[in-house]
This record gives structure tokens, C-alpha cells and sequence, in this order.
């Protein structure tokens, strides 16, 4: 199922793509996605209205209108450039769909303010000195087939 900033793999939604290809890289070459820190450039009024705004992404939120009007414009300024105009993700970036319901690190609003204000740096370990590729590929391939379609 995944920890907290540890992806679960058996659902649909992938950060960084779920093609063969994507896998295969992320095993072998690790990945490393940073969120950057921004409390301090947004300040606290606009923490609140930002993370109000990315609550709203995904379902109906008891925020002011004009409070979400204000997130949606530092939405655009401070987040879109990696999470997408729409908030659907950059899987390029690693950059998660903030969208749906899964989420590496919470989907409350305490825990979003967290990730916004402080950052988070992540890193999945290479794998690519370790095992061969033929290891990687059959890794790929069970993830792929077995994890994300149980009923295979
Ligand atoms: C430089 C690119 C970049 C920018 C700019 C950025 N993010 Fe992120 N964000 C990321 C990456 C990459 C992750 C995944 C971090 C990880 O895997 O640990 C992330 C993770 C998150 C998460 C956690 C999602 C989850 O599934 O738990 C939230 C919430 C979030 N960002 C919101 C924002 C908001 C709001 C802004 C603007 C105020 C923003 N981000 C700006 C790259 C960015």
C-alpha cells in the first residue's frame, strides 16, 4: 500500500508514468522528486488560500469564494509550472495529480499545508548496479501486470 511519500503500486495513479519504459527507469535509475518549500513565499494568508484551492481540486470545500479565487491565482503562479494548469500532474517531474484522491503524503489540509510550507525531498534508491536487466524488465513486468491488476 505504500508509506507516507511512498507510492502504493497497486492502483492507477502513477508519478511518473506507468508505461514499461517509465518503470523500467524508475527502477533502474532511482528517482529523486523535490517539492519545493514555499511557506515562506507565500506567507500564511496565502498558505491557507492555496491549500484551499488544492482541496477544492478534488472535491466540494467550505472555503470563502474569494478565498478560493485568490489560492486559484497563486495557484497559477507558484504550482502550475509543475503540477499542471488543471492540477493533473507532470509525471516528467514527478510532480503528483492533485486531483484525484491518492496521495503520498495525506489528503487533509493540516497535512497539505505541511508539504506546501516545508517542502519535501524524496528519493526511490537505483537499482541499475544491482540487478540486471532482464531482473529490471521482470520486475517491471510484475508490477505492471500482477500489482496493478490483482485479478490477472
Ligand atoms: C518544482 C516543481 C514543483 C512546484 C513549483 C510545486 N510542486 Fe508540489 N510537488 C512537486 C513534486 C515533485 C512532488 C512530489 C514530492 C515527493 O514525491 O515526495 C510534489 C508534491 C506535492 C504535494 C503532495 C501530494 C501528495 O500526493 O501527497 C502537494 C499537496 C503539492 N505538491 C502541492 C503544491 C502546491 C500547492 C504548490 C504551489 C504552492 C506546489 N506543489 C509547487 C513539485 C512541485
Amino acid at each position: 500500500m505504500g508509506g507516507a511519500g511512498i507510492p502504493n503500486l497497486t492502483d492507477n495513479a502513477w508519478q511518473y508514468g506507468g508505461q514499461t519504459a517509465d518503470i523500467e527507469r524508475s527502477i533502474s535509475h532511482g528517482r529523486r522528486p523535490v517539492m519545493p518549500a514555499l511557506g515562506r513565499a507565500l506567507g500564511d494568508t496565502g498558505l491557507g488560500q492555496v491549500v484551499s484551492y488544492v482541496l477544492s481540486l478534488g472535491r466540494p470545500v467550505d472555503a470563502p469564494p474569494e478565498s478560493l479565487k485568490a489560492g486559484k491565482e497563486l495557484y497559477a503562479v507558484f504550482c502550475a509550472s509543475c503540477h499542471g494548469v488543471d492540477g493533473t500532474g507532470t509525471p516528467a517531474l514527478g510532480a503528483p495529480d492533485l486531483t484525484d484522491d491518492t496521495w503520498l503524503y495525506g489528503s487533509t489540509a493540516g497535512v497539505i499545508r505541511d508539504v506546501v510550507a516545508n517542502g519535501r525531498a524524496n528519493e526511490m534508491p537505483a537499482f541499475g548496479e544491482t540487478l540486471s536487466p532482464a531482473e529490471i524488465a521482470a520486475l517491471t513486468d510484475f508490477v505492471q501486470r500482477f500489482m496493478s491488476n490483482p485479478s490477472r
